[in-house]
C-alpha cells in the first residue's frame, strides 16, 4: 500500500496549485507532472549537495513518464542566488531548446527554489515550474507562496518576482539526509506558525517535539502539512504582500538585522529568527501584554529545539543592530513596525514601537559581554524584508 499523501491547496482560481506531502513522492514526480499536462522538455535545477543524492531519482521519474529532462547543478549555498547564476541557467535552457510549454523543477532548498523560480518567472517571459523542496525550511516556507528572486551585492532578495509554482512536492524522505543544524533551522519557522496563528498547533509542538526532532515520519507529515495550510491561508488572503502576509515576518525584523550585522555568516536564517522571535516575544509582553508564561513557553520551545535564544552584544553591536533594523523599508519617523503576539496563536502586525522601547527591550534581551569586547563587524548588507 502506498503511504498516505496529504494535500494542501494554495490560492483559488487559475493560479491554484497543490502542495503534496508524503514519503517517497520523488518517484512520482513524472506522473505528477504528466497530470499537469506540461511540455516534454524540462530542466531540473539542483545544487551540488542535493543533485548527487536525489538528482538521479528525479531524472528517472521524469524520463519514465515521457519527459526529456536536462539537469543543471549550481553550487550549494546562498551565493548561487545571483544574476550570474541566473544567466548561466538561461543559456543552458536555451541550449536544451526549452520553449514556452517547457518547465523547470526546483530540486533543493530555499536557495534553489528562489533561483529556479526566478529563472522560470523570467525565461521566455515566464514558464511553469514545480517545486521539490528538500529542506524543512523549503517545505514549510520558501516553496509556498510564489516569492522568487536572487540577491544583489547591495542586499538580499533585491531582484525578484511573484511566480506561483504549478505544484509543490514535499517528499519527507529527502529530509533524512539534511544536516541536523539545517533541520533545526527549519524548526524555527515551524514554531513561528504556532505563534502567529494556531495555539493548538503550538501545544502539539510542545508535546511532540522529541518525535519531531527524531524526524518521525507521521509526526513530520502532520506538522509540515499544518505549516503549509497556515502559509497557504495567509497567501490566499494577501498574495502580493500588501498586509496580512507581514505576520509571516514574526521575529524577522530583529532576526534579519542579526544576520546582517554578522555578515550572513554566523547564523543560519532559522537561528537568527529563533533569537528574533524570543526577542519579539519579550517586546510583545511590553507592548501587547503577552503573558510572562507565554514568553517563557516561547523561549523554552526554541531552546528545546536546540536553537539559540539570545546573543551577547556589546553596546556598539547593539547600536549596529538598531541601525540595521532602521534600514527596513517599513520604518516611519523613527518608529519600526513590528509583528507582535497578544498570546500564542494570535499576532498583530504593523505595530509601531518607539526606538527607545525597542532599545530597552533589546538591551535586556542581549546582555553585553564581559569586557574586553570583540570589535564590531561593519554592516555589509542592506536589510530587505522577506
Ligand atoms: N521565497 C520565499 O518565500 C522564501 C522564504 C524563506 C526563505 N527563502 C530563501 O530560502 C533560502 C534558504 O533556504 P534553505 O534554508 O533551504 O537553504 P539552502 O537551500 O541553502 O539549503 C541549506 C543547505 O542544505 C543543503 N541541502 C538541501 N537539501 C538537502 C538534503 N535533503 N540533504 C542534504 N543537504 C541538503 C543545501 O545544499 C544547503 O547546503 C534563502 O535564500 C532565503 O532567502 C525564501
Ligand atoms: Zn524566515
Amino acid at each position: 500500500m502506498l503511504p498516505p499523501v496529504r494535500t494542501v491547496t494554495v490560492l483559488p482560481g487559475p493560479r491554484s496549485y497543490r502542495i503534496k506531502i508524503g514519503t517517497g513522492l520523488l518517484d512520482r514526480l513524472g506522473h505528477e507532472c504528466a497530470e499537469l499536462k506540461l511540455g516534454a522538455r524540462c530542466a531540473i535545477i539542483s545544487d551540488t549537495n542535493v543533485q548527487p543524492r536525489f538528482g538521479d531519482a528525479a531524472q528517472r521519474a521524469l524520463t519514465k513518464a515521457g519527459f526529456d529532462p536536462v539537469v543543471l547543478t549550481v553550487p550549494a549555498g546562498e551565493r548561487a542566488k545571483s544574476l550570474r547564476t541566473v544567466e548561466g541557467c538561461y543559456n543552458k535552457l536555451a541550449a536544451h531548446r526549452l520553449e514556452r510549454k517547457s518547465f523547470l523543477v526546483a530540486l533543493g532548498g530555499g536557495v534553489v527554489g528562489d533561483l529556479a523560480g526566478f529563472v522560470a518567472a523570467s525565461y521566455l517571459r515566464g514558464i511553469p515550474f514545480v517545486q521539490v523542496p528538500t529542506t524543512l525550511l523549503g517545505q514549510v516556507d520558501s516553496s509556498v507562496g510564489g516569492k522568487v528572486g536572487v540577491n544583489l551585492k547591495a542586499g538580499k532578495n533585491l531582484v525578484g518576482a511573484f511566480h506561483q509554482p504549478r505544484l509543490v512536492l514535499c517528499d519527507l524522505a529527502t529530509l533524512s539526509t539534511l544536516p541536523m543544524r539545517e533541520y533545526r533551522a527549519g524548526l524555527a519557522e515551524v514554531i513561528k506558525y504556532g505563534i502567529i496563528s494556531d495555539a493548538a498547533f503550538y501545544r502539539r509542538l510542545e508535546r511532540d517535539l522529541p518525535k519531531l526532532l527524531a524526524r518521525e515520519p507521521k509526526t513530520l507529515a502532520a506538522i509540515v502539512a499544518r505549516c503549509c495550510e497556515i502559509k497557504a491561508e495567509v497567501v490566499r488572503q494577501d498574495e502580493t504582500e500588501s498586509g496580512l502576509r507581514a505576520i509571516l515576518n514574526f521575529g524577522h525584523t530583529i532576526g534579519h538585522a542579526l544576520e546582517a550585522i554578522s555578515h550572513y555568516g554566523k547564523y543560519l536564517h532559522g537561528e537568527a529568527i529563533s533569537i528574533g522571535q524570543v526577542a519579539a516575544a519579550r517586546l510583545s509582553a511590553r507592548v501587547l501584554g503577552l503573558s510572562q508564561i507565554d514568553v517563557e513557553r516561547i523561549r523554552t520551545l526554541f531552546e528545546q529545539a536546540g536553537l539559540p535564544t539570545e546573543v551577547k552584544l556589546s553596546p556598539s553591536q547593539l547600536h549596529h543592530l538598531m541601525a540595521a533594523m532602521s534600514l527596513d523599508k517599513k520604518v516611519a519617523s523613527g518608529e519600526i513596525k513590528f509583528v507582535l503576539a497578544r498570546k500564542i496563536g494570535e499576532v498583530k502586525f504593523g505595530l509601531r514601537v518607539s526606538e527607545k522601547l525597542l532599545q530597552q527591550t533589546l538591551a535586556n534581551t542581549f546582555p553585553p559581554p564581559p569586557l574586553p569586547h570583540s570589535p564590531t563587524p561593519p554592516l555589509h548588507f542592506r536589510y530587505v524584508r522577506r
